[in-house]
């Protein structure tokens, strides 16, 4: 049988991982910048973690779930998404202790058994945040300008949008889910055969349904924010005045209603119409029950999640041609004399930071040179048995093609000369 990964899976190649660094970089320092410590967590947890924080009636717990049994019974599941196992090791590490406010991020693979297709995998990776411990308004602005800090720091808010909603407390979302229902129960023929499962278990769910038809007929459906509460409004008013106050492009889109049970009031999205159906590139919201939910003190905590294979496609769409591979030297020689005196240059070099390749078979000097190309090395040395008579090597500039010659025993300016 010929090897291939898991349906779903994928790799991140060499030739790629530059770019995925890049945006993992710029993600941390912004992170960083507003106070969030990052934190590791096991890609497996107790399935009950999950069915209880993101909902039994949602489509994750329902049936996207990688869920096994331990040799001793107990059900596992892979990690669909980190909220619930960042919420479980705040609680049993006490994490309220440290501070009112505790600030979180983390990045790794999550798992949902999902029909793969571009932008969306069975193991994908995510870069997620939780703010723990604060009600105010403040908390759920500051979490999306950080995100949106983000794809700015990234070169990618140009194509990307926010996109904000209030879906209320649990009580009010009763009242809307029983009101919705009664607005779509006419329409259930025309609905899609998951819309019509989801009329029953979890209405509000239809409102992001892709199929079109089902868009047509959930237009005129009531809108969330006529339902939500007086509190509820305020805050969600408070959130888009401190938006304003930063002057966040953001617009106000009553059908998101994100399709994880935990969320209470702001939701949000960055969205792009540059990848097809799998339009959000990162979403998150509120979340004040959770914590308590879990066993934990009442905590009140906003968070998002990065789709980074979204992110990745996304920049490369706009930013087609990245750097790849580069290093400062390659040291080529020739005759069999030469490889000690290279390999121990190379062993300096390397020990003095300068990353540096070598060959250990011989090999033509035009193959090797061929060999620093493709490496995209800076600077070539270039050591042969007449370069070990006379003492000198080569040094080559291979972006200027010149070359100097230099003691092979002066190892300080054959660094100073590749550091110039
Ligand atoms: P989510 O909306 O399920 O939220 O996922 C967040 C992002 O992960 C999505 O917007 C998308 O970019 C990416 N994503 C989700 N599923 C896939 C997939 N199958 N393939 C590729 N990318 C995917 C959460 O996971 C919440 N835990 C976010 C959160 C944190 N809310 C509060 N704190």
């Amino acid at each position: 049988m010929k090897l291939r990964s898991v349906k779903g899976f994928h790799d991140i190649l060499p030739e790629e991982i530059k770019r995925w660094h890049f945006i993992e970089d710029k993600a941390k320092s912004v992170l960083e910048i507003y106070g969030f410590e990052e934190i590791r967590i096991p890609h497996m947890e107790y399935t009950d973690l999950f069915s209880r924080g993101i909902g039994t009636t949602t489509d994750i717990i329902e049936k996207e779930m990688y869920t096994f049994n331990d040799r001793d019974g107990s059900s596992l599941s892979l990690r669909p998404e980190g909220t619930a196992g960042v919420v479980r090791s705040y609680i049993e590490n006490s994490m309220h202790a440290r501070g009112t406010v505790n600030k979180i991020y983390y990045i790794g693979n999550m798992f949902r058994h999902e029909r793969p297709q571009k932008g969306r995998y069975r193991g994908f990776n995510q870069i997620g945040a939780e703010f723990f411990g604060s009600y105010s308004p403040a908390a759920d602005a500051e979490t999306i300008s950080m995100l949106w800090q983000i794809f700015d720091h990234t070169g990618l808010t140009g194509s990307t949008v926010i996109e904000i909603n209030s879906i209320g407390d649990p009580n009010s979302r009763k009242i809307y889910r029983n009101e919705l229902k009664k607005n779509l129960t006419p329409h259930k023929d025309e609905l899609c055969n998951n819309c019509q499962r989801k009329l029953e278990t979890n209405p509000l769910r239809i409102l992001d349904c892709k199929n079109k038809h089902c868009n047509k007929i959930t237009r005129d459906a009531p809108s969330i924010l006529d339902f939500i509460s007086e509190e509820s409004r305020e805050h969600f008013e408070n959130v888009k005045r401190l938006l304003d106050l930063l002057e966040l492009p953001y617009t106000i889109n009553d059908r998101i209603v994100r399709g994880l049970d935990y969320y209470t009031e702001t939701v949000f999205e960055i969205t792009t119409d540059l990848l097809g159906a799998q339009n959000a590139v990162a979403a998150g919201g509120r979340y004040n029950d959770l914590v308590e939910l879990m066993g934990g003190k009442p905590t009140p905590a906003v968070g998002f999640a990065i789709g980074m294979e979204r992110v990745v496609l996304l920049h490369k769409m706009k930013y087609e041609s990245w750097p790849g591979l580069n290093i400062n030297v390659y040291v080529a020689w020739m005759g069999k004399d030469s490889f000690e005196t290279a390999f121990k240059i190379a062993n300096y070099l390397r020990k003095y930071g300068i990353s540096t390749e070598i060959e250990h078979s011989g090999k033509s000097l035009k193959s090797q040179l061929k060999r620093a190309n493709k490496l995209n090395a800076d600077y070539c040395l270039i050591i042969g048995e007449d370069e070990l008579k006379t003492g000198k090597l080569k040094l080559r500039n291979m972006s200027e093609s010149t070359e100097k010659e230099m003691p092979v025993e002066d190892i300080d300016m054959i660094i100073a000369n590749i550091r110039d």
